[in-house]
């Protein structure tokens, strides 16, 4: 990192200790496998974020071509090869932003900071809001930026809690639940059966916990389950 130049040094995805060692980790590799599936696309192109500091905070900002859909085909990941506490700008993001298409106010909600330690690895959905954070600290603050893809379809063959309970599941409030539960449904292969009839309707979850009974609306689960 310290000799690479290049804003897209794309030839360190074909080291094996880079290959292995990261991209490749269990830890990191393991939660890719959960999203994206068996036999995902490893990346084909490497952005490298260096930040000479201290800088002001950058411009909240979903990246180019951000696509908002219940899909997801891909992931933005990033990573920290050096320790990256606040003072170094860590990027934050704005959870649940990749929901809605238009920027919003976040002066008063506020980011979610990633300030980790050196080898953290983070994904994200790609359109999420986010932004480098302002670095007083000096020195060069390295990030490197990278996609997995999608290679087979969606399917709910990850590990399973077996008592999961598809209509009584959090999937969050007003305006939230509608989106996320049509996400997990399409992540489990059955975006077809994913409905709702709105209002405190399946799945809008934030009042459950003061409901007397079941929510109404449910569509039943999904239909496609994997073999066994
Ligand atoms: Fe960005």
């Amino acid at each position: 990192m310290a000799e690479s130049t290049s804003h897209e040094p794309s030839t360190i995805i074909l080291e094996d200790w880079f290959r292995e060692g990261v991209l490749l980790a269990p830890e990191a590799a393991g939660a890719v496998r959960s999203l994206l599936g068996e036999g995902f696309g490893l990346p084909v192109l490497m952005s490298s974020h260096r930040a000479d500091c201290p800088l002001e905070a950058q411009g909240w900002h979903h990246d180019a071509d951000s696509v908002f859909g219940p899909e997801l085909n891909y992931l933005q990941v990033f990573y920290y090869p050096q320790d990256t506490p606040e003072e170094m700008g860590p990027t934050e993001v704005l959870p649940r932003s990749h929901i809605a298409k238009a920027s919003r106010d976040i002066e008063w909600t506020g980011g979610v900071s990633t300030a980790s330690p050196a080898g953290t690895v983070f994904i994200t959905i790609y359109p999420i809001l986010h932004r480098r954070a302002k670095a007083t600290g000096t020195g060069v603050r390295h990030l490197l930026k990278y996609n997995y893809w999608r290679m087979t379809p969606p399917l709910r063959d990850w590990v399973v809690e077996p008592d999961f309970d598809f209509r009584a599941a959090n999937y969050g409030g007003h305006h939230q639940a509608w989106w996320i539960a049509h996400m997990f449904y399409w992540l489990c292969g059955d975006a077809e059966r994913f409905r709702t009839v709105g209002g405190q309707g399946w799945p809008y979850s934030g009042s459950q916990h003061n409901q007397v009974g079941p929510s109404y609306g449910f569509p039943g689960p999904p239909r496609r389950m994997p073999p066994g």
